[in-house]
């Protein structure tokens, strides 16, 4: 049921750790799973120059935030803003429908890692425009 991608990327996930003294911290969590997902960025001139992802939860969630810190890395905070789940669903060759929502962990630990930088920065966070986020909570899980 899943893609050799999503296999590949639970197994052998990529940037798996920590950041000393990271830009940006998001870390998330599904109440439904109890899955827990925590994003590191270290953010120079505007741009990620790396990322790590620690993830308590389900396959899909761990190879989720593999392919989302791999697809972050190198780009602006504008360009990772616009990460959304279902470009890291589809980088991943597609998650069946009951795991979509572990996807949506990732894309709401970007966010949540891009303004804990900006408030530490003095700047404005920057607003959800994707409703889906919300109310994902009263999504069951699937397991
Ligand atoms: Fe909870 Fe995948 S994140 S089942």
């Amino acid at each position: 049921m899943y893609s050799e991608k999503v296999m590949d990327h639970f197994s052998n996930p990529r940037n798996v750790g920590e950041i000393d003294a990271p830009s940006g911290v998001g870390e998330v969590g599904n109440p439904v799973c109890g899955d827990i997902m925590k994003i590191f960025l270290k953010i120079e001139d505007n741009r990620i120059v790396d990322a790590k992802f620690k993830t308590f939860g389900c396959g899909a969630a761990i190879a989720s935030s593999s392919m989302a810190t791999e697809l972050i890395r190198g780009k602006t905070l504008e360009e990772a803003w616009e990460v959304s789940n279902k470009a890291v669903a589809e980088a991943l060759e597609g998650l069946p429908p009951v795991k979509m929502h572990c996807s949506v962990l990732a894309e709401e630990a970007i966010h949540k890692a891009i303004n804990d930088y900006r408030v530490q920065q003095g700047l404005e966070p920057w607003e959800e425009k994707n409703h889906h986020t919300h109310g994902h909570e009263e999504e069951s899980c699937g397991v």
